[in-house]
């Protein structure tokens, strides 16, 4: 069947750009055929991780449902905002979580990391942070990322991006990153017969 993707935005805000953003990716993957699947960070609620609460409780249900998304999909991509040059702690705290079950839902996925911020640099340093966890765990985290810059003057009424220098690159890396998905899960299927 068609590519399953999962989108969605690490920021806990209603007026999150990274929503926004994570919204234009989604309309671009479904655009390609594939089938979207769009979440958004306030659906993965969870306390803190606390070895405490995992031993007397197990995973809370906010982890298990960020599990449970990434499991059903092929591939996901992040649309996250840079807190001081890094990783935001709610996304951080979900990784954290996630990473705990087992077959654990992180390894051998295909992501892409994008960002949002109304600084210039659009919150890439915070990506090149989010590759750490993720490489962990053994995503592959595709090379290209995207960074908007300036992000609560991008958007156009239609939600692409004014620029249209900007909109073009982002639809390049969206179809890239589905290409190198599309291609790895093939050459998986030749493997197996
Ligand atoms: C920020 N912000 C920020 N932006 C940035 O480009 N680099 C940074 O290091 C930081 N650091 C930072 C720390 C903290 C604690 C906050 C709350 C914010 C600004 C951030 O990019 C801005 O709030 C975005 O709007 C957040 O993304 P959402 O919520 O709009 O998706």
């Amino acid at each position: 069947g068609p590519l399953r993707v999962l989108v969605f935005g690490a920021s806990l805000r209603a007026g999150s750009a990274n929503a926004r953003l994570a919204s234009l990716v989604a309309r671009q993957i479904s655009d390609t055929g594939a089938t979207v699947d769009l979440a958004a960070m306030h659906e993965f609620d969870m306390p803190l991780y606390d070895g405490d609460v995992e031993a007397a409780h197990g995973l809370p249900s906010g982890a298990l449902a960020l599990r449970d998304r990434l499991e059903r999909n092929d591939a996901f991509v992040i649309s996250s905002p840079e807190y001081n040059a890094s990783v935001p702690g709610v996304l951080k705290n979900a990784v954290d979580w996630v990473s705990r079950v087992q077959p654990q839902p992180f390894k051998t996925k295909h992501a892409m990391l994008v960002s949002a911020s109304p600084s210039l640099v659009g919150g890439n340093r915070g990506l090149w942070a989010l590759r750490v966890p993720l490489e962990h765990l053994g995503t592959r985290v595709y090379p290209d990322m995207f960074s908007l810059a300036n992000c609560y003057q991008a958007f156009a009424e239609d939600g692409t991006l004014k620029d249209s220098g900007l909109q073009q690159r982002l639809t390049e890396t969206v179809s890239g990153f589905l290409s190198l998905v599309e291609a790895d899960m093939r050459y998986v299927c030749l493997e197996r017969r």
